[in-house]
């Protein structure tokens, strides 16, 4: 987790690293820090708490002189929030400063080994180490390269580090493992961030550095060498079509809110280039490069993973694929049993998740195929998946995730249409249909959202005393249910569960009071006679209920909250929005800070 920034340049550093790390913060914002070299010494400013009082700290001081230096947002692994473990940390002459993104996973045992040479530690970090490490290869090698070469072939684990040095001035050195980091190319000015909104309003020209990579730069040059042979290494630069516009909130209150708004174009993005217009046979040439699966396992965390579940359903019932799903963090650790035909479907918006990339590696491992399924292009998952399907939702900035969920359900019902093709296992009238109304989702769903926030807003006030939401739905609208709830819990703390609704009465119901409201999924399908019966069990408990359902359901509940319906399991592109409209509007309500809910990170490096 972590947000780490470098430039060199023409312009004053300090402004441009703050700048980036605000468009940086939704990876991490317990603390923040800069160093920057000015009038012949290194400085380094760091505060505990959000970017403003790093920002109130500076303000204090005249920084305007320095052309380079790096800048970091920490989201603590080792160590409290406080001033002294937020990065950067320096050496103890305080000749370097550096920032990190990742977590040395030896860095005790180094530590140990450090301090019986004497050395003397400032923080509880596992990056204060390396600042040790650095220095001591320093003290026996002249070349910044080598030295810095040597250190990062003692630790284990992961890292995006960033260091600035007194002894060259106005140049940058990074290395990369298993965290994100790309430069940015400018005229005069190169950049180094953990993602391309820290630099985007200065260039859209980017490099991808891989892992095992090293990189210089300085205000006009830049060079990517192999971390352990010093070797050269040639990098093409990509030029990104999204504009900073698309990083910004443009009009929104908060980031989440403009995020779900954008649904209806992250649905129509995503879909783009993938029907044929005439044939309306779905195009993934994507999938091409590896069989069809005999057996395949889904494999994600939080929002990726009930996406997973959701597109489960559709994988077994049109494309006859035997799916499971499972959480990252389980399959890693579990021995599961591949066999040879088998694939292993990743979903990741950041691309960037620990166990989900850990899971990549030992279903390769395994010999099966790797599918990813990721919103962000070149990141760590894409690159290590057999075959990628990007689900196009452009930079998600909200913690909690809602259109880069709504791209994965696309992109899942295009993966099963595409196998349920190559199979000939639904019926082509049906496909067609269903290609028909997904097309036609993103104008209805335009049209519907603005009454939708109305009602939701108007739901967000009759319910903000409760405490604690039960939300159930069968089938589809399961791990619909898992969602609502935890788009509730993660932005607004309230305590919320989600059910199969058939699940309830084997314990669950229990909890059910006048107090503890049921937000039931209770679209008119052909399970709707079974949710039914179970919101009477709820009811007949003196339970209040929400129910989300379609014009003639015949529910008499608290608030039955219809909205617009479309070809079966389709539905779930009103719902979604729904329940996430419902979580955004008690979050509001209650004043919670909404993209950037405590405790919270956006992209979960660490296991
Ligand atoms: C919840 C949320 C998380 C992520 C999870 C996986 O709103 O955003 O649960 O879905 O951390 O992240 P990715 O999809 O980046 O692998």
């Amino acid at each position: 987790m972590c947000g780490i920034i470098g430039y060199c340049g023409h312009r004053p550093a300090v402004s441009v690293l703050v700048e980036g790390l605000r468009r940086l913060e939704y990876r991490g914002y317990d603390s923040a820090g800069v160093a920057f070299l000015q009038h012949n010494g290194l400085e380094v400013v760091r505060a505990a708490g959000k970017l403003h009082a790093l920002e109130e700290k500076l303000a204090e001081l005249n920084v305007y002189q320095a052309t380079s230096g790096i800048g970091h947002t920490r989201w603590a692994t080792h160590g409290l929030p406080t001033e002294r473990n937020a990065h950067p940390h320096c050496d103890p002459e305080r000749r370097l400063a550096l920032i990190h993104n990742g977590i040395f996973e030896n860095y005790q045992e180094l530590r140990d080994e450090l301090a019986a040479e004497g050395a003397q530690f400032l923080s509880e970090t596992d990056t204060e180490v390396f600042t040790h490490l650095l220095a001591r290869e320093l003290k026996k090698e002249k070349s910044f390269k080598k030295a810095f070469s040597s250190a990062l072939s003692r630790v284990e684990g992961a890292y995006a580090l960033v260091v600035v040095s007194l002894d060259h001035p106005g140049t940058l050195f990074a290395a990369r493992k298993s965290s994100p980091l790309v430069m940015g190319v400018g005229e005069g000015e190169n950049f180094l961030a953990s993602d391309i909104p820290a630099f985007l309003p200065y260039t859209r020209d980017v490099v991808f550095l891989e892992d095992g990579e090293m990189v210089q730069i300085d205000a006009h040059s830049w060079s990517v060498f192999d971390v352990a042979t010093l070797a050269p290494v040639s990098k093409k630069t990509t030029h990104i079509s999204w504009d900073l516009q698309a990083a910004e909130k443009g009009g929104y209150k908060h980031f989440m809110l403009k995020e779900i708004f954008e649904q209806p174009r992250v649905i129509s993005d995503c879909m783009t280039g993938r029907v044929d217009a005439s044939t309306k046979k779905v195009l993934l040439p994507e999938l091409d490069d590896i069989p069809v699966p005999e057996n395949l396992f889904i494999v994600a965390c939080g929002t990726s993973f009930h996406a997973g579940l959701w597109g489960m359903y559709l994988l077994e019932s049109w494309s006859k694929i035997p799916t499971r799903v499972e959480i990252a963090s389980e399959f890693r650790y579990r021995n599961p049993i591949l066999h040879k035909g088998d694939a292993v479907l990743v979903i990741s918006q950041s691309g960037e998740t620990a166990d989900t990339l850990a899971a990549i590696r030992l279903a390769r491992e395994c010999g099966a195929y790797v599918i990813g399924l990721c919103n962000v292009v070149g990141s760590s998952i894409a690159r290590e998946s057999d075959c990628v399907v990007y689900t196009q939702a452009g930079p998600e900035i909200s913690v909690a995730s809602t259109k880069a969920m709504c791209s994965q359900l696309v992109a899942l019902t295009l993966v099963a249409l595409s196998y349920a093709e190559k199979k000939g296992t639904l019926d082509e009238k049906e496909r067609q249909q269903l290609l028909q109304s997904l097309a036609e989702i993103p104008n209805r769903l335009e049209n519907a959202l603005p009454s939708m926030r109305t009602y939701a807003q108007m739901l967000a006030r009759m319910y903000s005393e409760a405490r604690s939401f039960m939300f159930l739905g069968r089938g589809l609208s399961y791990p619909l249910a898992l969602e609502g709830a935890l788009k509730l819990k993660e932005i607004s703390y309230i305590h919320a569960e989600g059910h199969a609704a058939g699940e309830m009465k084997h314990g669950p119901i229990a909890l059910i009071d006048p107090k503890f409201p049921t937000f039931a999924l209770a679209p008119c399908d052909e399970l709707y006679p079974k949710v039914k019966s179970n919101l009477v069990e709820v009811q007949a408990r003196g339970g209040k209920i929400i129910a989300l359902t379609h014009q003639g359901s015949d529910l008499v509940v608290d608030n039955a909250w219809e909205i617009p319906s479309t070809k079966g399991p389709l539905d779930t592109f009103f719902m979604l929005p729904a329940l996430q409209l419902f979580a955004y509007e008690m979050a509001d309500y209650l004043g919670k800070d909404v993209d950037q809910p405590r405790n919270l990170a956006k992209s979960v490096t660490v296991e």
